[in-house]
C-alpha cells in the first residue's frame, strides 16, 4: 500500500490521484537530472510547474479545510496529506535552487544566446538579466568606469572569451531507457558501446548529452557513500603476550576497528606490528613507555596528529616480581616501585592524557580497558578456600588491587553519561612472559573478556570486574 492507497482508503472521494503521481513523478526525474547535469536543462515545457503549482496549492486548502476537523480518520488524512505536500514543496525548492545556483555561476552565458536563454523560465530570464545588471553596474563603480570603454564588457567575446561557460566534459552517471549505441571520448581513443536498457554507464556530459535528450537515457544521481570511520583503539604493552592477541583478536574480528599497536622497545613492537600487517590487518605501531612522562606525551600528540580522537583505551602493560629475576640484587623498595608506577600509576597517567582525545570520540560508546587480575581480590584473597588465598607476589597483587580502586574511580567520574564503559577484565592465568610460561590457559583465551569489553554497545556494563567466565567479586 502506498501514498495513494491511503489516501483513496480515507478519502474515497480523492479522484485526482494518478494525475499527482505522474507529477511527482516527473518533478523528482526533473530535480534529479537538474541536480546531475553540469549545465541548465531546459525549463520544462509541458507545463509540469504550473500542474505542479496548482497541486500544492490544491493540498494547501485541503489541509486549511480539514484543520480542526476532530475527526481521526480525517486527521489521519490530514497527516498523510501533509507529508507529501512537505514532499513536494521540497522537491520544487530543491530544484530551483539548482537552477538558480548554475544561472548565478554562468548568468553571461545564459544569457549570451538565443538558445541558450530559450532554457529559463520567464521568471528566470527576468531574474538572470537583473542579477547580471546589478553586477555590471556594481564593477563599474567598483573599478570598470577606470578602464578604457573598449575594456568594460563583461561579455568580451573577440580574442578571448571572458564568458565563462559550464564544464560539459564532467562526468555524469546515466541509466539507459532502451537498447542504444553509446558513444564516448577518451583520453587515448574514443570508444562505442551496444548499451542494454537499464544499463548504468559513466560518460562525459557532453556525450551522454544527446542520449538523454533524445530520451534514450536518464540522468542519475549517484552518492558516495563515505566509508563509516573506524574505532581507534590504542592498546599499550602491545608487542607480546595478552596485549598482542587483544590487538589481533580486535583487527581481525571487529572489521571497523584500527588498532595502535605501543610498545615501550621499537623493535620487537614493530616485529608484532608487522606480523598483522602482513595478514592485512589494520594496525600501526607506537613507541609509548608508559611509566614516562614524555612518552605519554609524544604518544597523545602523535595520536592526535593522526585520528583525532580515541574511541577505545585498553591500559594491558603490566610487569611482575618475575621482572626482576634476572636481576635479584635490585633492593625491594625499587621493586615495588617499578611494580606500582607500572601497573597502577602509570594506567591512571595515561588513562588521564588519553581522556581528552577519547572527548572528541563521536562512537556511542568510549570505552576505557584495565587488564587487571583476579589476584587483586580482596574478596578472593580472605577466602581461604580460594587459589588467590595464600599468593606470595605482594607487590603484583597490591598493585591489582589499587588498580581496581582505579577502575572505579573512572567508572564513577563518567557515570552520569551513559557512553562511558569503564572495566576491569582478568584475561585469566594465561602462559605469558609475565609469569615465565607458567600460566596454564592460552593467551588466546586471554584476550577474549578484553575484547568484549573493548567493543561494548550502549546496552553494555560500565564499572564490573570480570573474567571471560563471568563477574569476580571485589
Ligand atoms: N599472564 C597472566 O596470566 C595474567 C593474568 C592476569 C593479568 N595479567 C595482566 O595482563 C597484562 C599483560 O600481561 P602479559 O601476561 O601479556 O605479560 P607480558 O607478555 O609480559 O606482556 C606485558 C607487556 O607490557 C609491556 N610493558 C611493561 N612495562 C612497560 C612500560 N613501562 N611501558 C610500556 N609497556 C610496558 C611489556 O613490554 P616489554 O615486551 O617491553 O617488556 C609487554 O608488552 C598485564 O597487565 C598483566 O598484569 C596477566
Amino acid at each position: 500500500m502506498d501514498i495513494d492507497d491511503i489516501l483513496r482508503e480515507v478519502d474515497p472521494n480523492f479522484h485526482a490521484v494518478p494525475q499527482e503521481k505522474r507529477n511527482l513523478q516527473e518533478l523528482t526525474r526533473a530535480w534529479i537530472a537538474e541536480r546531475s547535469a553540469p549545465e541548465l536543462l531546459p525549463w520544462p515545457a509541458d507545463g509540469l510547474f504550473e500542474r505542479v503549482n496548482d497541486s500544492i496549492k490544491r493540498q494547501i486548502e485541503k489541509v486549511e479545510e480539514m484543520t480542526g476537523d476532530m475527526d481521526p480518520k480525517t486527521n489521519f488524512a490530514l497527516i498523510v496529506i501533509q507529508t507529501e505536500l512537505e514532499r513536494f514543496k521540497y522537491l520544487v525548492r530543491s530544484y530551483l535552487r539548482a537552477r538558480i545556483s548554475k544561472i548565478d555561476r554562468h548568468t553571461l552565458h545564459y544569457l549570451s544566446a538565443d538558445a541558450l536563454r530559450s532554457r529559463l523560465s520567464g521568471m528566470e530570464l527576468a531574474y538572470a538579466t537583473r542579477h547580471q545588471a546589478l553586477l555590471h553596474n556594481h564593477y563599474l563603480s567598483s573599478f570598470l568606469s577606470s578602464f578604457p570603454s573598449a575594456l568594460q564588457n563583461l561579455n568580451d567575446s573577440a580574442g578571448i572569451n571572458m564568458v565563462e561557460s559550464p564544464d560539459l566534459e564532467s562526468a555524469v552517471f546515466i541509466r539507459l531507457l532502451k537498447d542504444t549505441l553509446v558513444e564516448g571520448r577518451g583520453v587515448d581513443s574514443d570508444g562505442a558501446m551496444d548499451g542494454r536498457e537499464s544499463d548504468i554507464v559513466i560518460l562525459r556530459w557532453a556525450d551522454a548529452k544527446t542520449l538523454v535528450e533524445n530520451g534514450s537515457a536518464e540522468l542519475l544521481v549517484i552518492t558516495i557513500m563515505a566509508a563509516p570511520s573506524p574505532n581507534i583503539v590504542l592498546v599499550t604493552g602491545a608487542n607480546q603476550g595478552i596485549g598482542f592477541e587483544i590487538a589481533k583478536k580486535l583487527a581481525a574480528e571487529h572489521k571497523d576497528y584500527h588498532i595502535v599497536m605501543t610498545g615501550r622497545r621499537q623493535e620487537p613492537l614493530e616485529q608484532a606490528v608487522n606480523s598483522l600487517k602482513s595478514q592485512g590487518l589494520p594496525v600501526e605501531a607506537l613507541v609509548l613507555d608508559v611509566t614516562s612522562d614524555d612518552s605519554i606525551a609524544a604518544a597523545v600528540s602523535q595520536v592526535t596528529t593522526k585520528h583525532g580522537r580515541l574511541d577505545v583505551l585498553i591500559n594491558n602493560a603490566g610487569i611482575s616480581e618475575h621482572t626482576f629475576d634476572n636481576t635479584p640484587d635490585i633492593p625491594p623498595r625499587q621493586k615495588w616501585s617499578l611494580i606500582l608506577d607500572t601497573n597502577v600509576t602509570s594506567v591512571a597517567m595515561v588513562t588521564d592524557a588519553f581522556i581528552p582525545l577519547m572527548e572528541k570520540s563521536s562512537s556511542q560508546t568510549k570505552r576505557i580497558v584495565m587488564i587487571g587480575s583476579i589476584m587483586g581480590s580482596l574478596s578472593c584473597r580472605v577466602n581461604k578456600g580460594h587459589l588467590c588465598h595464600n599468593d606470595n607476589y605482594t607487590a603484583y597483587c597490591a598493585s591489582k588491587t589499587a588498580l581496581n580502586m582505579l577502575g572505579l574511580h573512572y567508572t564513577i567520574r563518567f557515570e552520569g553519561d551513559k557512553r562511558w564503559k569503564v572495566n576491569v577484565c582478568c584475561p585469566g592465568y594465561c602462559s605469558t612472559n609475565l609469569n615465565k610460561f607458567q600460566g596454564f590457559n592460552s593467551v588466546e583465551s586471554g584476550a577474549v573478556n578484553a575484547v568484549r569489553l573493548a567493543t561494548l554497545g550502549e546496552e553494555g556494563e560500565t564499572g564490573s570486574y570480570s573474567a571471560k567466565e563471568g563477574l569476580i567479586p571485589w
